[in-house]
């Protein structure tokens, strides 16, 4: 990637933009504003759900942004209360008109139902969710259709079922916190992996050894975190509220980590202290 505006292709074709914007714990009044200096910026891919409860908000900034709706790429998810083909439908269409389109670009399964919370008929429930978003798919109300924080069990068992292939996963990635046997079975199932919580929700902004590397290119630790993701394949979702820190996260592709640089990185301890392992989670 060369450029804010370099894209990935998915593997049905359609192209998504490189880089893209989060909105987690964004509140839906806030959510316009936020969202049109995102685009204002630069930002064509945004990325909400409905359990962030920004989707209206949301909507505005799309409607108002005076960019086409075809230039801008929409992601939402279906969020674990509503898994199961009936209510993923319906989770769906809310979701639609709360943003005020008539179309979805991405449409993600948040998490996967878990063998902790559902025993042997999780598989069934992820199998019964991702039959709907087929479905979307098929209908054209979606462009795309994909998981996040998949692990590549859970993606193995939806493989037994599916008539489609997952063209993403989104999942957590950040110093101190990877994923690397996901992103490399993932990348091998050819799916375009997304990065959530690129910066760790910002506890990575103050890792010395990071702001040590970005000093020699003259780019901050939340740059460094972005370009560390961006060379390892990845597809970062920065979030921000500040419209000069959403630029300077647009601006990570005129440096390029060493393989030394790199792995300096990924030996940070992780700086959150903790992770959600999509196998532990009882939400
Ligand atoms: N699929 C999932 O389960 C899942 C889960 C969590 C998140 N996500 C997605 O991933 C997105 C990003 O993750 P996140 O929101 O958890 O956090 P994040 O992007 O890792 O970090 C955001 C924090 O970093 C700060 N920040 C951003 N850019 C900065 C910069 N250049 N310099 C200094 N501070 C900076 C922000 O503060 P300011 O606002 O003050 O700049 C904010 O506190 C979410 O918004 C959401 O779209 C998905």
């Amino acid at each position: 990637m060369a450029s804010a505006q370099d894209t990935f292709t998915l593997k049905n074709g359609v192209t998504m933009p490189c880089i893209g914007f989060g909105t987690y714990d964004t509140s839906d009044e806030d959510a316009c504003r936020v969202v049109l200096d995102a685009i204002e910026v630069g930002y064509r891919l945004i990325d909400t759900a409905a359990i962030y409860k920004n989707e209206a908000g949301i909507g505005k900034a799309i409607a108002t942004s005076g960019v086409s709706r075809e230039e801008l790429f929409i992601t939402s998810k279906v969020w674990n209360t509503h898994r199961g083909y009936d209510k993923t439908m319906e989770s769906f269409e809310a979701s639609l008109e709360r943003l005020g389109l008539t179309y979805i670009d991405l449409f993600l399964i948040h998490w996967p139902a878990n063998e902790k919370q559902f025993g042997a008929d999780a598989e069934q429930i992820n199998a019964d969710t991702w039959r709907a978003l087929e479905d979307l798919y098929q209908a054209d109300r979606v462009r795309a259709i994909g998981l996040s924080n998949f692990k590549p069990h859970h993606i193995e068992g939806l493989m037994k079922h599916a008539k489609i292939e997952p063209m993403v996963n989104q999942i957590e990635y950040y110093p101190g916190r990877m994923q690397a046997e996901t992103l490399e079975y993932s990348l091998e199932q050819g799916m375009v992996v997304e990065a959530w919580s690129p910066l760790g929700r910002g506890k990575t902004l103050t890792n010395e050894s990071i702001a040590a590397i970005g000093a020699r290119y003259g780019k901050s630790n939340a740059q460094v975190c972005l370009r560390w993701l961006i060379q390892q394949g990845m597809l970062p979702l920065p979030k921000s509220g500040n419209i000069e820190r959403m630029a300077q996260n647009l601006d990570v592709f005129d440096f390029e980590l060493t393989p030394g640089e790199m792995e300096i990185i990924t030996q940070q301890e992780n700086p959150t202290g903790r992770f959600w392992d999509a196998d532990e989670i009882d939400f």
